[in-house]
């Protein structure tokens, strides 16, 4: 018996359990709707409800608005990216040899918190396992792992997941499903004579998913709470030609912590078991990345995730261009204006330790945030966005972030209705006429070195 059989009872089952739904009821309830209709529609028997733990998480995960990416794995021994193994052209034996240098003798878990801390991030997704296929953790699943294959022998995620509790800053993990080392992985295009590929035909890819399940089934279970968990990897087979069997494994997850989010790095449409959207090097609805707009922008949670030093995720020892404190600062109000967390990378070097321009960037992100943390934390999507800037929301606040002064005058078509303006440091008026279809506003000089000027508007909103 398929759904197309019981749309009533599913419908019936959701039904009852939206009303202990306490968090986000209107769009949860919607989404619950779509989930079912979509499933109706493709005759498929699952139907996903978040559990009231999950609706919750949902909502401090949004609340967090700026997250520390850290790519990191002993390819940054060879200083050329995540994707050094087949992009650099190692051979397959030279490349696994390179864990056995991997001893990053300055890497301390509080010194990367009280840095990400410093640069106002409230989480932090940290890479279990990349591409390569190598566990920054202890695995009894594996011995390619940091514990067993490098002189270093650290579950460095361990030392990581007990300073984010102790600190009380989110932890969540990205997790690749491509595994360019192991046999039993199904070859995708992203491996190349590099990888290994004395493989596969007679393995069934039941071998390798139930490895991934008890990988994750130690992550969820050895380190504490998990905010989330961050899939990386479907890129590497053409749509519809591998069933990952994702929806058994996202239940695992759920089973194993109902709160902990998980979100999939596909630029589709939303998927079953997922609870936040990714957006890579995009802001919602944009495809400056080229990975296109086939997943729109849904109402879940939503993240974008942009590079520190452009071009590379993880270290690179030629790749030193990085961004401006000022470019992250417009970043991030350009992100939070589209109701979308950022989620910011840092490549660490083999030695464990941060690139010096990226901390130096981050620390001067954190001091504008402590300015104008308010604007951003806590805030919803803002009603409008525009050539001059953009704005975010709380209640009857309306943010301004304005990059780009257009002139002495800002008109802005506002669907509301404005009580008051002021300059949202130092609370000095700020002029305005109140017009039908919005207000123009008189704009005060640009004071120097600030990279956005910040207007609180009070609206009838
Ligand atoms: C892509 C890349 C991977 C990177 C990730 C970050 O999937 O393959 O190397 O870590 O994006 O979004």
């Amino acid at each position: 018996m398929n759904l197309k059989q019981l749309p009533g009872l599913c419908l019936i089952a959701i039904s009852t359990l939206l009303p202990v739904m306490a968090v986000g009821q209107n769009v949860e309830s919607n989404l619950q709707n779509e989930f079912a209709k979509k499933a109706i529609d493709n005759g498929e028997q699952r139907v996903y409800v978040p559990s009231k733990e999950n609706l919750q998480a949902r909502k401090e995960f949004e609340d967090k608005r700026f997250g520390i990416f850290v790519v990191w794995g002993f390819y940054s021994v060879a200083g050329q990216g995540e994707w050094a193994q087949t992009r650099s052209n190692i051979p397959f034996n030279e490349y696994t040899e390179l864990a056995s240098a991997f001893y990053p003798s300055r890497f301390d878990a509080k010194d990367w918190i009280d840095l990400f801390k410093e640069a106002g991030a409230k989480y932090m997704v940290f890479t279990t396992r990349h591409h390569d296929g190598f566990s920054m953790f202890d695995s009894k699943y594996t011995d390619y792992d940091i514990v067993d294959a490098t002189p270093f022998k650290r579950d460095v995620l361990k030392e990581l997941a007990d300073e984010c509790h102790k600190q009380d800053f989110g932890l969540n993990l990205y997790y690749s499903h491509v595994d360019w080392y192991r046999d039993d992985y199904p070859t995708g295009w992203s491996a190349n004579e590099y990888a290994n590929l004395k493989k596969h035909d007679d393995v069934p890819y039941e071998s390798y998913y139930k490895f991934m399940n008890n990988q994750l089934t130690e992550l969820l279970t050895n380190y504490g709470k998990i905010g989330a968990m961050w899939f990386d990897g479907v890129f590497d087979h053409r749509r519809d030609s591998m069933d990952w069997h994702f929806p058994e494994q996202f239940d695992l997850v759920h089973k194993l912590q109902p709160a902990c989010l998980i979100a999939n790095n596909h630029h589709r449409q939303i998927q079953y078991g997922e609870d936040f959207q990714i957006f890579e090097r995009d802001l919602p609805g944009e495809n400056k990345s080229g990975f296109g707009t086939a997943g729109g922008v849904s109402e879940l949670p939503l993240e974008t995730c942009q590079q520190i030093i452009n071009g590379v995720w993880g270290y690179h020892v030629n790749k030193m261009n990085c961004k401006s404190p000022d470019e992250l600062i417009v970043m991030l109000t350009e992100t939070s204006g589209k109701g979308a967390n950022l989620l910011l990378d840092v490549g660490p070097r083999p030695n464990g330790t941060i690139p010096k321009p990226a901390a130096e960037s981050l620390r001067g992100l954190g001091k504008w945030l402590n300015k104008y943390g308010e604007t951003i934390y806590e805030t919803d999507k803002g009603d409008i966005s525009g050539n001059w800037g953009s704005s975010t929301r709380k209640g009857d606040r309306l943010f301004l972030h304005i990059t780009h002064r257009p002139g002495n005058e800002l008109y802005l078509p506002l669907g509301c209705k404005v009580k008051s303006a002021k300059m949202f440091i130092g609370g000095a008026p700020v002029k305005f006429d109140q017009w039908k279809h919005g207000i123009q506003l008189q704009l005060p000089e640009a004071t120097d070195g600030e990279p956005v000027m910040v207007i609180e508007l009070t609206t009838s909103k």
